[in-house]
């Protein structure tokens, strides 16, 4: 019943969010809600916010709303009172509800009419034994299925567990919201593999690491939130997916978190995501045992210690006795970790899981341990080798409940990153591949990034670990190596904007996420098919624009930003956001380049370099360690060679720096300019907001390829064959106009603004002007400004005189700087300009923004 209460919820939910609710209120009395709200509410839909994600249940268009009518029974029965069996049923009630525009009939037991019949096989055989329903079906899996009975049709949902009948029902609501059902039905599906969770970095005052979709859904002033409505929801997005496991707490986790007082809060939490299959784990703090249970060490061979953790997880469990397990990192960025004590990843790894064994939890153990305090200035040490090193000789010395999480990359989630050689290094221990969903070094949800395909190549890359065929995917699993446990986990930080992430085309990495989870054989391709019809419907000029833009979002990205394997180039000890090249240099984080006058790339070869090549298996390695073989897509990653080193493709490395950083950007403008043809296709909402995202990030990238080649310019002295870099026709420095008020200001790093200086107002209000002294003549007008987070400046662009575009700086963009963060364009189109015109900004400062400018570009108006 709760899971139908909560789909009346949802319901009503939006009938509040709509812009038409305040008439809706003055019609109808709360009393009689349910008929005419429903259908208040499908009419009221059209004003989407994103909030439902994929699970938006739109009516079923055309010859395909008759077949599906014809085809579903008019009666639901869920044969079992656990959780998952109610929240499916409602779920089903409700979606058949949105895209047929009929309510099935729930009824007790199964009816002598056609139904859709949800249970357990071990339900089903004590209600209908004249069906005959056996087989087996692993944890998770289910089975669809039309079963005849004298002359009536049912359709079954079944599985071995309740969750599994829980998949099963958002399975068949996928088929029919992508015109995929036929009836007769008779499909299994089983989950590749037994972990597939999400992990969430939020913190207990409700801020998340990382996250760029808003505040904490489950965390406000170190308690759990009072309302935790948006946790449902949330849990119920997972769900649809088959995600089964979540961490809902900032891997640097506090301490407070096994405090006596925080564990009904997550009892709480728990009991939210219960009825959708979701269990909870938390992340933990390694010295607890010191700092939060008073005791003198957290040694883990201590005996003290090692009672205090399983006295604590059989606290946890008379709470939470579905919970999921733990997840730790220590030693890592500062964490506390064995290491204080002289013991091993495994010593510390196997007292905790130790704890909780006895009750079926689990411990995801962090492989991302490494130095950040190296010397830069040897040329051995490298941080790529370190989750290798840290872990391969301890293969074989964990306990069975140990799993080790692995980032995708021996890196950090950056734009491309070869696969962790330790997927290939642990034999007799259980792994899980992590990768990332929220957009840390890829964009941070203001840039489209599908992240799917990326994905998919780390997942199907075959390390050869034993022989051929052994792809991560298949390693991760356990598969390979026969493990008991393994699987997937994604850091999703979602948050509590109205559609989760901030950015309503980011929602597809989540998606995909669980979907590959699920099924890491899915093709990008499909997953977005899947996904862009659930989300905007079935419209095949709107399908074909949104999928073609997210399967090459990643490549763009990459091309605009950090190709060839040199990792994002973003501003590694600062925001992960905006361009600085030399930040990854000349420090202890190791993510280095080494980009100087002569070359550019890290020299990963076991002959000369740090030897990392040769911590993957003998295969990978041969083909790798010789340039001839290397995939220019890592070379620099790699290989430290020459700018004037030929790729494979026949271009030399500064060549293609150049060339894939301005198709990059240019990439970005086409997405901006095909999705202007979706007016009147999408939604009102989204169709706005997804284009000012888009027009932002095609800004954006134009910040970058700038930034990027200009330094790389410097550095090699060598000149883009195609004379682009340096050369900016139509462009006018602002630091070159009539200033009056406005003073000039270096920026730092230079490559972050054109020409290396901006103007910043030091005044009330400023103004900086030209004279034209073009052709008269239709233009666009590009102003290039800094809109930091400490001030909401006001611009006003005047031609002759008269006001042609007045603006504010009111993105809320992670920097007080002036960078390439905060650098942000105003396009203006339609401008008229004739010889002798001034063109004058002015601008008025607010708060620490000091209304800056960078430059004003002139175009032709169809450029
Ligand atoms: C990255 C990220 C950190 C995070 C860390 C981790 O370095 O920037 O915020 O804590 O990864 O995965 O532990």
């Amino acid at each position: 019943m709760r899971a139908i209460r909560n789909a009346e919820r949802r319901l009503v939910g939006h009938a509040l969010a709509c812009p038409f609710q305040k008439e809706s209120r003055g019609y109808f009395p709360v009393a009689i809600k349910s008929i005419v709200t429903a259908a208040f509410v499908i009419a009221c839909l059209h004003a989407e916010t994103g909030y439902d994600a994929w699970l938006r249940y739109r009516p079923i268009e055309g010859a395909a709303m008759a077949r599906v009518r014809a085809a579903l029974p008019a009666a639901i029965v869920a044969l079992g009172d656990a959780e998952p069996e109610v929240a499916a049923r409602g779920e089903l009630i409700q979606g058949l509800r949105g895209m047929t525009g009929r309510t099935v009939r729930a009824e007790a037991r199964i009816p002598r009419e056609s139904a859709i019949v949800l249970g357990t096989l071990d339900e089903l055989s004590r209600a209908a034994p004249q069906w005959n329903l056996h087989a087996q079906i692993s944890e998770d899996a289910y089975w669809l299925n039309t079963v005849m009975d004298q002359g009536t049709r049912y359709i079954v949902v079944t599985a071995s567990n309740p969750r599994g009948v829980l998949y099963g029902a958002f399975a068949l609501l996928r088929k029919i919201a992508t015109a995929e059902f036929a009836n007769p039905i008779d499909e299994r599906s089983t989950p590749y593999a037994p972990i597939r969770w999400v992990n969430q970095w939020d913190n207990l005052d409700g801020s998340i690491e990382r996250g760029y979709g808003g505040r904490s859904i489950f965390w406000e002033n170190q308690h759990a939130r009072a309302d935790l409505a948006r946790v449902a929801d949330y849990g119920r997005l997972l769900a649809s997916v088959g995600i089964n496991g979540c961490a809902i707490n900032n891997v640097n986790a506090n301490p407070r978190l096994l405090a006596p007082e925080t564990i009904p809060e997550i009892a709480r939490i728990a009991a939210v995501f219960r009825p959708w299959g979701v269990r909870v784990a938390i992340a933990v703090d390694f010295s607890s045992p010191k700092v939060l249970g008073g005791l003198g060490t957290f040694d883990p061979l201590d005996a003290g210690v090692a009672a205090w953790w399983k006295r604590k997880a059989d606290e946890l469990y008379r709470a939470i006795p579905n919970l999921a397990g733990f997840v730790l990192k220590a030693d890592s960025e500062g964490r506390a970790g064995p290491s204080t004590y002289g013991r091993t990843h495994a010593d510390a790894a196997n007292v905790v899981a130790r704890a909780l064994a006895p009750h079926g939890g689990l411990l995801l153990y962090r492989g991302f341990v490494y130095d950040h305090h190296m010397d830069w200035r040897n040329p051995k040490n490298d941080r790529a080798r370190a989750a290798y090193d840290n872990f391969h000789n301890l293969d074989g010395q964990f306990d069975s409940n140990v799993v080790i999480q692995i980032k995708n990359g021996p890196i950090d989630f950056q734009v491309r990153e070869p696969a962790s050689p330790l997927f290939a290094g642990l034999e007799k221990t259980n792994q899980a591949v992590e990768l990332q969903i929220t957009q840390e070094y890829v964009g941070q949800a203001r840039h489209t990034v599908f992240l799917v395909p990326m994905w998919k190549e780390t997942l199907d890359f075959d390390l050869h670990a034993g022989g051929a065929a052994t792809p991560v995917k298949a390693l991760a699993a356990g598969k390979t190596f026969h493990r008991p446990a393994g699987g997937f986990v994604g850091v999703a930080n979602v948050g509590l904007d109205e559609n989760w992430f901030g950015n309503h085309l980011s929602q597809a990495n989540l998606y995909g996420f669980g979907r590959l989870a699920w099924n890491p054989d899915l093709s990008s391709r499909r997953i977005v098919e899947e996904w862009t019809r659930l989300t905007f419907g079935d419209n095949p000029k709107v399908d074909e624009t949104v999928e073609s833009i997210q399967l090459g979002s990643w490549r763009t990205y990459e091309n605009y930003t950090g190709p060839l394997g040199l990792q994002t180039l973003t501003d590694i000890t600062g925001n992960h956001y905006g361009v600085n090249v030399e930040a990854s240099e000349r420090n202890g984080w190791g993510q280095w380049h080494r980009a100087d006058e002569k070359g550019v790339g890290m020299d990963r070869s076991t002959a000369a370099g740090t030897g990392y090549i040769g911590q993957y298996p003998p295969v990978v390695a041969r083909a790798w360690e010789s340039l001839a073989t290397c995939p220019d897509d890592l070379l620099l990653f790699l290989h430290h060679v020459p700018y004037t080193y030929k790729l494979h493709n026949g271009k030399t490395v500064i060549q293609y720096l150049y060339d894939s950083h301005y198709q990059g950007a240019e990439e970005v403008a086409q997405y901006a300019q095909k999705w202007k043809t979706l007016a009147g296709l999408v939604d009102e909402r989204r169709c706005r907001e997804v284009l000012a995202q888009l027009e932002y990030q095609a800004g954006q990238a134009v910040v970058w390829r700038d930034a990027v080649t200009e330094w790389f310019h410097r550095a090699s002295g060598i000149a883009d064959a195609l004379g682009r870099v340096g050369h900016y026709p139509g462009r006018f420095e602002a630091e070159a106009m009539r200033l009056d008020g406005y003073r000039v200001r270096d920026v730092v790093p230079a490559e972050d603004a054109s020409g290396g200086k901006a103007v910043a107002c030091a005044a009330a209000e400023c103004s900086a002007s030209l004279k034209y002294d073009g052709a008269a003549g239709w233009y666009t007008v590009r102003v290039q400004y800094f809109d930091q987070r400490d001030g909401v400046s006001h611009y006003r662009l005047r031609v002759a005189g008269q006001v042609i575009d007045e603006w504010e700086a009111a993105l809320s963009l992670p920097t007080a700087k002036l960078d390439s963060t905060s650098s942000t364009r105003r396009v203006i189109r339609g401008v008229a300009l004739r010889p002798g015109d001034e063109i004058r900004i002015e601008g008025r400062p607010d708060g620490g923004e000091p209304a800056a400018l960078d430059y004003i570009e002139i175009a032709p108006e169809n450029e």
